[in-house]
């Protein structure tokens, strides 16, 4: 029986993701969201266009949007600028005015708790008016990541988003992958989509390299247009006008960057005329332009906040094909790494396989990181507590082309197990 119920268990899980009614995207994991009008923006004022709207969206179940906090913010904007393409995105937000308390209050009737941060040289919006005298509502701005208060008569463009309920438990839910990170979406779900996260304390570049690697990620890489527009309208969001440091650094050297986390350079971002000679070797996005170009900084003078980024959680089996080399992995399971997994690092006949321990958190006297030379052969270290301090964090094979690791945990209560990386090197002669 209790076979059973283990088996019945294991599939009700696979098969209970989060779905959406036709036409609406998941977003987040459990959120589903669309744009009500098919040409993605409508040209009007809002006293002949709110109310229709609405009722549409009411409708189907659903509200226009709702912001309670700044991910909230951060997921319609970063909605609306997947799917709409324009410079200037308006969301009408879910407000209406409750013409008891002459406030405006959120759609489903809850109180406007949270305002988002203004661009530092304004004000925030002020809600406190007559809303039956003046007739305005609030407009989420996507590339300044703010807010505005429209007076109804006001003709502009404008985003009406619906946002309805997903159904479903949601046991595969996609914030489960990501931890306290952000997993970085757009209009669809990608699974495969990493996780990200913005810092917002200011420290030189390698500082901020090793702070990455302390919570388990890399300084971020960025390969596409998308993410570098997600990358920058997440730091935005969180008030992060002034730059941030990424991934990115000339290699020893060369002037040519590359970046930290071995992901290949097929994407590049610098503005003109970056990067330029003796301007540093390490670089930052500018994000108070839409296009969030790259330059190139000094690595320890400049102190900006910073932005991180990992893989989705593995899961929670061990892996089936052995890991990358220059590709970071982590303790199956991680953030709760307990089952024990075996891996076999190969690299080709002539060389030697090069493991670096980036990140270790295991319990000391129970949680073990057991290091061998070649698939059967000596122990060349045993690893626990605390990620190693150089040397020690970088281990090599002596003769073979093979290094086997064994993760074995003992219940790794509270700790992450680790984040290691390996690469192959060439054999002194
Ligand atoms: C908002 O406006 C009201 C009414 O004009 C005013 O009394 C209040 O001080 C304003 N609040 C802020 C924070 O400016
Ligand atoms: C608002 O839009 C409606 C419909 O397009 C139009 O009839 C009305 O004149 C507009 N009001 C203003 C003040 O522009
Ligand atoms: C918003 O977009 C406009 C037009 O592309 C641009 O001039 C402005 O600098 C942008 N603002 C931000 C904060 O990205
Ligand atoms: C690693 O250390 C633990 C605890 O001392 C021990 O039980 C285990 O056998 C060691 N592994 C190897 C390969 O020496």
């Amino acid at each position: 029986m209790l076979r059973l119920l283990a088996i019945y268990f294991a599939v009700t899980t696979l098969i209970d993701a989060k779905t959406c009614p036709t036409g609406y995207s998941l977003v987040g994991g459990d959120r589903c969201i669309r744009p009500l009008d098919n040409g993605l923006y409508v040209q009007g004022n809002l006293s002949s266009l709110l109310p229709g709207m609405m009722s549409q969206c009411e409708k189907e179940g659903g509200f226009l949007p709702i912001v309670r906090n700044a991910q909230d913010n951060t997921m319609f904007n970063n909605f609306a600028a997947g799917v709409v393409k324009k410079d200037f995105i308006f969301i009408v937000l879910g407000m209406v005015c409750n013409t008891k308390t002459k406030r405006l209050e959120w759609e489903d009737g809850t109180k406007i708790a949270y305002i988002q941060p203004p661009q530092p040289q304004f004000n925030p919006v002020n809600l406190t008016f007559d809303c039956v005298e003046y007739s305005q509502h609030v407009v989420s701005r996507v590339n300044t990541s703010d807010w505005l208060l429209v007076p109804d008569l006001n003709t502009y463009s404008y985003t009406f988003l619906c946002e309805t309920k997903a159904t479903g438990t949601g046991t595969a839910d996609l914030d489960e992958q990501c931890g306290e990170f952000d997993k970085m979406t757009t209009n669809v779900v990608d699974l495969n989509k990493p996780c990200i996260k913005v810092y917002t304390e200011s420290v030189g570049w390698r500082e901020a390299e090793l702070k990455c690697t302390q919570d388990f990620a890399m300084l971020a890489s960025i390969l596409s247009d998308g993410e570098n527009s997600y990358i920058r309208r997440s730091a935005v969001g969180m008030g992060m006008v002034g730059g941030i440091h990424i991934g990115l650094k000339a290699s020893e050297g060369s002037p040519d960057f590359a970046w930290v986390d071995g992901e290949k350079m097929n994407y590049d971002n610098f503005g003109v005329p970056f990067p330029v000679a003796g301007g540093g070797e390490c670089a930052a996005m500018i994000t108070d332009r839409p296009e969030g170009y790259w330059m190139n900084v000094d690595c320890d003078a400049e102190s900006l906040p910073y932005v991180c980024r990992r893989p989705v959680f593995p899961s929670t089996t061990c892996p089936t094909k052995p890991p990358k080399a220059n590709e970071q992995f982590f303790a199956p399971g991680f953030p709760h790494p307990d089952i024990p997994c075996e891996y076999m690092l190969t690299v080709e006949a002539e060389s030697l396989v090069e493991l670096e321990v980036l990140a270790l958190e295991a319990n000391v006297g129970s949680d073990y990181l057991e290091v061998f030379e070649g698939a059967s052969g000596v122990p060349l270290a045993n690893l626990t507590g605390t990620t190693p301090a150089p040397p020690d964090n970088i281990i090599r094979t002596v003769s073979a082309n093979v290094m086997r690791l064994n993760w074995k945990p003992n219940g790794a209560v509270g700790v992450r197990g680790f984040m290691l990386s390996y690469q192959p090197v060439t054999k002194s002669p």
